[in-house]
């Protein structure tokens, strides 16, 4: 590659929906921010699935993005520019975000974001820490909070609690004191016991459904596993689900209250995610860490569906 402009930057972008094959490391311009926007120079930016959910194309006709797109929607990293209308941040501020869905994401050195979307960066954590909290745990908290309006003394199931989601929905629930259930697979069950979880059901071994008159259940996997949760719950129960739209017919049937979460970035929720996790009541677990060149390495890892919590692309050097 010859030498970089300083109006350039690198960025992992797609120019067609499909495999990793389509994801290309190029040098394009430095966006600049709008009025009310900030430039962010990016440390770190975290992995999630719906990130290779929208490089195959399976979120097409739920966000509309323009192509070419650059990936990736957790951030962390320094303001390095501000549009006129901010005044919150300035040069130099640490900050976190989770990206409007529908805007050019964080595979890239820089980033523009709008200023109500940052929080500052939790002092206690790495970059590459930050990078893995914006997304899931703010889903984790909306599913929880905003949706089941979860309260002491609740039975609570968390499905893949070794997931991004699981381990800030665990934490979470545990914290309003709620009884927490959760699945996983062998090598996590001690893992999960030690982050709080009260049950740890091994998958592998063991029928969920044996469970009965939970009050909240967060269906982080949606098919089979949503089927056979209704029936777990009590009348009047909470069910969540991030993976699918649960059936009406069948949360008719069973009596349970049933919605559908989708992710919204909030600064105002991140920043509180940000004192907890300041404060030592939320930890964060990186699975791995990538380099952007290695993005399809991580993406291959992402769709295997078994990491312990994040991965995370470590996009410049820790200071
Ligand atoms: N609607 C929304 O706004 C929203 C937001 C965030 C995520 N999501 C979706 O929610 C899902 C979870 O997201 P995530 O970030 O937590 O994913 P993730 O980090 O990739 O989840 C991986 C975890 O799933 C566990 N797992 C796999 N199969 C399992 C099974 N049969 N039973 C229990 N655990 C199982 C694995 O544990 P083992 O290795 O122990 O098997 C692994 O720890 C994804 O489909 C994602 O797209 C939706």
């Amino acid at each position: 590659m010859n030498p970089m402009n300083k109006s350039e930057m690198r960025a992992v972008r797609i120019h067609d929906y499909g495999g990793p094959e389509q994801m290309k490391l190029e040098r394009i311009a430095i966006p600049e921010p709008a009025a009310n926007e900030v430039l962010i120079k990016v440390r770190a930016a975290g992995v999630n699935p719906i990130d290779w959910k929208t490089r195959e194309g399976y979120l097409a006709e739920i966000i509309p993005h323009a192509l070419p797109l650059t990936l990736g929607w957790d951030l962390v990293g320094e303001v390095t520019g501000v549009g006129k209308q901010i005044e919150k941040w300035q040069y130099g501020d640490e900050v976190f975000a989770c990206q409007d869905l529908t805007k050019n994401g964080s595979y890239a050195e820089y980033i523009t974001v709008s200023g109500d979307l940052l929080s500052a960066k939790p002092k206690t954590l790495s970059w590459q820490e930050a990078a893995a909290v914006p997304l899931v745990t703010l889903t984790a908290w909306q599913a929880l909070n905003d949706m089941a309006q979860i309260k002491k003394g609740d039975r609570v199931l968390i499905h893949a609690g070794a997931g991004g989601v699981g381990i800030a929905a665990i934490q979470l629930a545990k914290r309003v004191g709620a009884t927490v259930y959760t699945t996983a697979s062998s090598r996590n069950i001690d893992f999960l016991k030690e982050l709080g979880a009260d049950e740890v059901i091994d998958y592998t071994k063991y029928d969920f459904s044996e469970l009965e008159n939970l009050d909240i259940i967060i269906d982080t996997m949606g098919g089979e596993v949503l089927e056979k949760s209704w029936a777990t719950l009590k009348k009047g129960g909470r069910l969540v689900s991030i993976a699918e739209i649960p059936n009406k017919a069948l949360s008719d049937k069973y009596e349970i209250n049933a919605s559908f979460c989708f992710i919204q970035p909030n600064s105002e929720q991140l920043s509180m995610i940000a004192n907890l996790i300041d404060s030592g009541t939320l930890s964060v677990e990186v699975d791995s860490v990538f380099s952007l060149d290695e993005i399809d390495k991580a993406h291959e890892k992402s769709e295997s569906g078994h990491t312990r919590g994040k991965i995370v692309i470590k996009v410049q050097e820790d200071k």
